[in-house]
């Protein structure tokens, strides 16, 4: 029996008793320079060290326990091993060591450390293709080590080549993947045809940069090493259900006292049980990360919502009221990640009080949204038999229609993932680019009828104006960082500074406000005249200006500012002249104003 706490330590102090600095991990969300959402890999906080920039510790030998969140499975989340959330124990060689030593080390800590039978261990290395050569320098060192040659296997790009996909500029290499039996059982024959074999972890050899046409070497050699926490601890452990692992028992052991349902024997209740504590697990991590986010309808926020509302469906399985992922998350907190993440438990009433308002919100409209879902499929059922009737060659209909999927999710706040989900378990699909037209249709009418927000001008002198006219640069800036749906929540102008609000779904981090910083400087820098005109609303919109501004009538004259190409708002002003008149500008602070908006305080200089 070896414990999650156990499994982290033995990591961290065996790469350490080889010379690594354990540098901890970093946020659970993306950093915004690789485009993902959040952190998928543990080296993906690496990056730019792996490509040959110097760590700032000063050190070439690093590791660390990461976690990671990965979405692409969530529907598979249910069965035995599928998690959105894990933890990759990982180690690196930044132009360091290389093969020899990696090989050995990772052969001595699954032999002596883990306990692994050496005449049991299976490997594969890459075999070789236009981009890099066949691996042989590896196989070699493997049997040096004393594994037995049948127990190596060469295999293509698709199994041993690690790149993180779809983004460029990024390290990646072959890779030396590291298996053992389920069962105990060496013969290694049905390695290739048959399941008794898992992974435990893999070294990849990341000497190369992915390019827009192919691979360029890089004048590193690195390594970079991920073993999954959650699948060797189940694994080392003789478990082949994640859940059994010391990470869930308290959660499950909890659902199925407030259930009084058996997680063994009751198949649909275990299905549940495992779908909310994977989500509530996950959850709890992105609520209390750093860089936390909370459930809206966009971005990083929407994926957020959608495991908790998800979780908060599958409770009406287990017949227990959605307040009880509560006391799940409380035991994940306080039982389990609290001492290797202790910022969960110095964020942990503010989690459990946002999963309490994202399940009161939902759980307030779900049993509704059912009942209208079931009334389609009833629909959708009756038509069938009707059409079938009066007509045997009637080719049933077997799709939810857009306008259904949008109104559960506008009325019910049923995410389209969600009604896939139910429609799926009915056999039925569900028509997404209607749901698209749906959602989009209904936007273009919101927009036009948002309610006029006041410009926050309290008093406007010289100082006012400027910061005035700086609030919009800022808001032109942020739409080019997160999109167009990016709008002003409120502003707040006074002598001394502005205070900005606007809707975002993370925490903005640090190279994001410089980002913005630099963009609204550059603007004050090329000294662009502030232009005021006036036309009829809805030509200002046709010419691509915004703003929360609420028309009498479409042909309103309304007036517009615009700063070059930079900006277009409709707004009753003032403005300076021209953007040299701004001096500098400088953000002072980055933080929450309520769910889902952040709030910019900033000063000019
Ligand atoms: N980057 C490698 C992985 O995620 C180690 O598997």
């Amino acid at each position: 029996m070896i414990t999650s706490k156990q499994l982290r330590d033995k990591w961290i102090k065996f790469y350490e008793g080889k010379g690594h600095l354990n540098i901890g991990a970093v946020s659970l969300i993306g950093d915004g320079t690789t485009g993902v959402m959040f952190n998928v890999a543990g080296m993906q906080p690496l990056m730019p060290y792996l490509l040959g920039k110097p760590h700032p510790s000063g050190k070439t030998r690093l590791c660390n326990v990461q976690g990671c969140v990965r979405t692409v499975d969530i529907d598979s989340v249910g069965d035995a091993t599928h998690f959105t959330f894990f933890e990759m124990m990982g180690n690196w060689s930044l132009g360091d060591y290389f093969k020899k030593e990696k090989t050995a080390w990772t052969f001595e800590l699954l032999t002596k450390e883990f306990g692994f039978d050496k005449d049991k261990i299976c490997s594969t290395v890459f075999e070789g293709d236009d981009a890099a050569k066949r691996d042989t320098e590896t196989a070699e060192l493997l049997k040096s080590l004393g594994i037995k040659e049948e127990n190596i296997f060469y295999l293509p790009k698709k199994d041993n080549w690690w790149e993180l996909e779809g983004t460029l500029g990024t390290p990646c290499g072959p890779d030396n993947e590291w298996f053992y039996p389920r069962d105990g059982k060496g013969d290694s024959s049905d390695f290739l045809t048959g399941n008794r074999y898992v992974e435990i972890g893999n070294d990849v050899y990341m000497q190369y940069k992915k390019t827009a046409t192919g691979y360029e070497e890089l004048t590193n050699k690195n390594v970079d090493t991920g073993f999954g926490l959650d699948r060797l601890l189940l694994f080392l452990n003789g478990y082949d259900d994640g859940y059994k692992t010391d990470l869930f028992s308290g959660a499950i052991n909890y659902l199925e006292k407030v259930s009084g349902k058996n997680y063994d024997e009751d198949e649909k209740a275990r299905k549940a049980m495992r779908i909310i504590a994977d989500h509530t697990r996950t959850s709890v991590m992105l609520i209390g990360d750093v860089n936390g986010i909370l459930p809206s309808n966009t971005g990083a926020g929407y994926i957020l919502r959608r495991l908790l509302r998800r979780a908060i469906r599958y409770c009406r399985d287990l017949n227990i009221d959605a307040t009880e992922m509560i006391g799940v998350a409380k035991i994940f907190i306080e039982e389990v990640y609290g001492e290797a993440y202790p910022l969960l438990i110095e964020k942990e009433q503010y989690i459990l009080d946002e999963i309490a308002i994202e399940t009161k919100k939902f759980q307030a409209t779900l049993a509704a949204g059912i009942k209208e879902f079931d009334k389609c499929i009833t629909g959708i059922e009756r038509k069938n038999a009707f059409m079938k009737e009066k007509d045997p060659s009637y080719v049933p209909e077997t799709e939810i229609t857009g306008k259904q999927a949008f109104r559960l999710y506008d009325t019910f706040g049923f995410p389209l993932e969600l009604t896939k989900e139910l429609a799926s378990e009915k056999g039925l699909t569900v028509d997404e680019k209607g749901f698209d037209e749906a959602f989009r249709v209904h936007q273009e009418v919101s927009k036009a009828q948002v309610g006029s927000a006041k410009g926050g001008l309290t008093e406007r002198t010289e100082m006012t104006t400027r910061y005035h006219t700086a609030t919009h640069i800022m808001l032109a800036g942020l739409r080019k960082m997160f999109g167009d749906k990016t709008e002003q929540k409120g502003s707040n102008i006074n002598e001394e500074r502005m205070r900005f609000d606007f809707n975002c779904d993370h925490k903005m981090t640090e190279e994001e406000l410089k980002e913005l910083e630099k963009f609204v400087n550059d603007v004050i820098a090329k000294k662009i005249d502030v232009v005021r005109t006036e036309l009829p609303y809805n030509k200002a919109v046709a010419e691509g200006a915004y703003g929360v501004f609420n028309p009498t009538s479409d042909d309103e004259v309304v007036s517009v500012y615009t700063i070059g190409e930079v900006d277009k708002q409709i707004c009753g002003g003032p403005h300076v002249n021209n953007t040299a008149e701004l001096g500098t500008f400088k953000i002072t602070k980055e933080e929450s104003s309520s769910a889902g908006v952040r709030r910019i305080k900033a000063v000019l200089r």
